[in-house]
């Protein structure tokens, strides 16, 4: 009644040992899980779970079977049940049975997207127009059979495709909800990819569910992927998954690289289980997948800044989903691509037996920059640690990255415990910085108001403030206007935001142009000493004992300045409330 590869699917998915977990208590034992075995009792961990295998087996009573046969056993389900039941808890939908509902909805996409891939594969081999695709791919040292294994396609210009459709017996709705058509302003149908090498894209089941295109040439974009479909759900899919799953099952590890050419390239170098995201940051559902399919994660991105961010972007994702998470790094200038295309396999081969842990690289390059030498840098180079500690979501991991972190930025580990989870403290005795606010602060505002009043008004500002003091953008940026007398050099935001403060003017004479200079200068320079303490306060738990006197020190000279200020607030206030204007 279910169909078979549903099935599969769902056995696949399923979460052995958090469903077994339910039952008894399970511990790692290399990759295996032991526990109590839940069908004959006792008290010795005889039990296996093997979630590489989706398996479990007592070594006692030898009860032994999959999550469908854990489902029946335990707790007596029919086979269909026990299938459902997985499939809920695995998130997957199972049509119901074929019958009132009929078959899958989704089944017309399935076959335009298939055949349009068939389709454009022809069109790389025999096609005269698909002539420049070749040569690019030989510029790449890909040979046509290569391509062909790899089910690569050429998407012609021109009205060829949809007349090939046409001519299947496609229909124009089904192509245009497939993505492989765009319509134009006119209402007429167009190919989506024009001039372009497509790499499909497969489903877990192996179906081709969209395509990514190259450009051939210099253009934009580079890649265009079809949209987000019925069938097609970017962030929840990877790319090349629906092969190297089976590969990372064996090797018990997965390679994500960032692009498709660098999957091509591997897997024909013979690794099988390299997967990229598809252009964009590793979504949560990405890491997710990834975890039921391997223990670990090696990175393989390139090794620029913006290599780097995704790097420990994707790193962070796939700890909180448990995963082991190692980082290989490329030599400068080289992608996956480049370096196999140059070295072979035994070039990544060496590349990824240095992969060290994803905390130890981020640590490695804090400390090549020099964030050690310094208490402030200390205090940031721990800033950058705490987030990836606080992903770990394994305790074992999370306890080994605290003791770590502990030992490199000099702290003791329970002053770590407490930054990691705040909410362990009782009494916080720092709060983290108050997040430069999106809202305008009305101090912000009143001294753009008072700029607004005219000379001599604007200059005494100007002369008081820098423009980095307005940490509202709007704002900031109506200050620079005003101070260079150019109000209508502002963009769009800042413009609104110019006009907000001309409408509302001073205030029918509330406060009078000096009281409001006065209150708000005081109240922004009040925020710089806050803020100055707000630093020492997070350096002291770092600082050795010597440091922890200057810092002190500051942090006295730092307070009275800024409880010198409050009076000030206080008179306004005061006069304020009494009714009368100015002072
Ligand atoms: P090649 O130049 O073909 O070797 O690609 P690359 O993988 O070296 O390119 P790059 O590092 O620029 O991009 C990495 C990945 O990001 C690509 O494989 C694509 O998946 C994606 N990507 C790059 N450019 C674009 C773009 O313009 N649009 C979209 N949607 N994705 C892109
Ligand atoms: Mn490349």
């Amino acid at each position: 009644m279910i169909p078979d590869d549903v099935i599969e699917q769902v056995r696949e998915s399923a979460d052995l040992i958090g469903i077994i977990g339910e039952f008894v208590e399970l511990k790692r034992t290399g990759s295996d899980y032991r526990g109590p075995c839940p069908f004959h009792g006792g008290t010795h961990r005889n039990f296996a779970v093997i979630p590489k295998k989706g398996m479990f087996y007592c070594f006692v009573c030898h009860e032994a079977g999959d999550v469908f046969t854990f489902f029946m056993k335990k707790l007596g389900m029919d086979y269909p049940t026990a299938v459902r039941e997985a499939a809920r808890r695995a998130g997957i939908t199972i049509p119901e049975r074929a019958g009132p509902t009929g078959p899958d909805p989704r089944e017309p996409l399935y076959q335009a997207v298939a055949s349009a891939a068939d389709w454009f594969g022809r069109q790389l081999h025999e096609s005269p127009e698909a002539d420049g695709a070749r040569q690019y791919l030989g510029s790449r040292d890909v040979t046509l059979e290569q391509a062909q294994v790899q089910g690569l396609g050429y998407a012609p210009r021109g009205s060829a495709f949809l007349d090939a459709m046409k001519g299947l017996g496609l229909r124009e709705d089904v192509l245009l909800q497939a993505g492989v058509t765009v319509k134009r302003e006119d209402g007429t149908l167009a190919p989506r990819f024009r001039g372009r090498l497509l790499f499909p894209i497969h489903d877990l089941r192996s179906r081709v569910v969209a395509f990514s295109g190259r450009i051939l040439g210099a253009g934009e974009p580079k890649y265009l992927n079809s949209p987000e479909t019925p069938i097609f759900h970017k962030g929840q899919l990877l790319y090349n998954l629906h092969l190297a799953k089976h590969g990372m099952r064996k090797a018990e590890r997965a390679i994500l690289v960032e692009g498709q050419f660098d999957v091509l390239r591997l897997t024909l170098a013979g690794f099988e289980d390299v997967v990229a995201p598809l252009g964009t940051g590793l979504s949560d559902d990405q890491a997710a997948l990834l975890q039921r399919h391997t223990p670990h994660v090696i990175l393989l991105y390139d090794s620029d800044d913006a290599g780097l961010r995704a790097t420990f972007r994707a790193g962070d994702a796939l700890l909180r989903h448990k995963l082991r998470v190692s980082v290989a790094t490329l030599p400068d200038g080289e992608d996956p691509d480049t370096l196999v295309r140059k070295g072979g396999a035994a070039a990544l081969e060496g590349v990824l037996k240095h992969a060290i842990d994803v905390l130890e690289r981020k640590i490695q390059i804090l400390e090549r920059k020099g964030f050690f030498g310094t208490l402030p840098g200390r205090r940031r180079a721990l800033d950058r640690l705490l987030p990836t500690i606080r992903a770990a979501a394994d305790p074992i991991t999370r306890d080994l990255y605290m003791s770590r972190v502990a030992e490199v930025a000099g702290v003791r580990k329970d002053v770590l415990e407490r930054e990691v989870d705040p909410k362990q403290q009782p009494t916080a005795p720092y709060r983290p910085l108050p997040p430069v606010t999106a809202l305008p602060s009305s101090a912000e505002k009143s001294l753009l108001l008072v700029m607004m009043a005219g000379e001599p008004w604007r200059s005494k500002v100007v002369e008081a403030i820098d423009p980095d003091e307005i940490e509202f953008p709007a704002y900031r940026a109506v200050f620079e206007a005003l101070a260079d007398d150019a109000p209508d050099r502002l963009d769009e935001t800042a413009a609104r935001a110019y006009e907000g403060l001309q409408a509302e003017g001073l205030g029918g004479g509330q406060s009078t142009p000096d009281a409001l200079f006065e209150q708000a200068v005081n109240w922004l320079e009040a925020r710089r000493l806050d803020r100055a303490i707000e630093r020492i306060n997070r350096e002291i738990p770092l600082a050795t004992e010597d440091e922890k006197a200057r810092l002190a020190n500051e942090k006295k000279r730092l307070a009275a300045e800024r409880n010198a200020k409050r009076p000030t607030y206080g008179i306004i206030e005061t006069a304020r409330r009494k009714g009368a204007p100015g002072t």
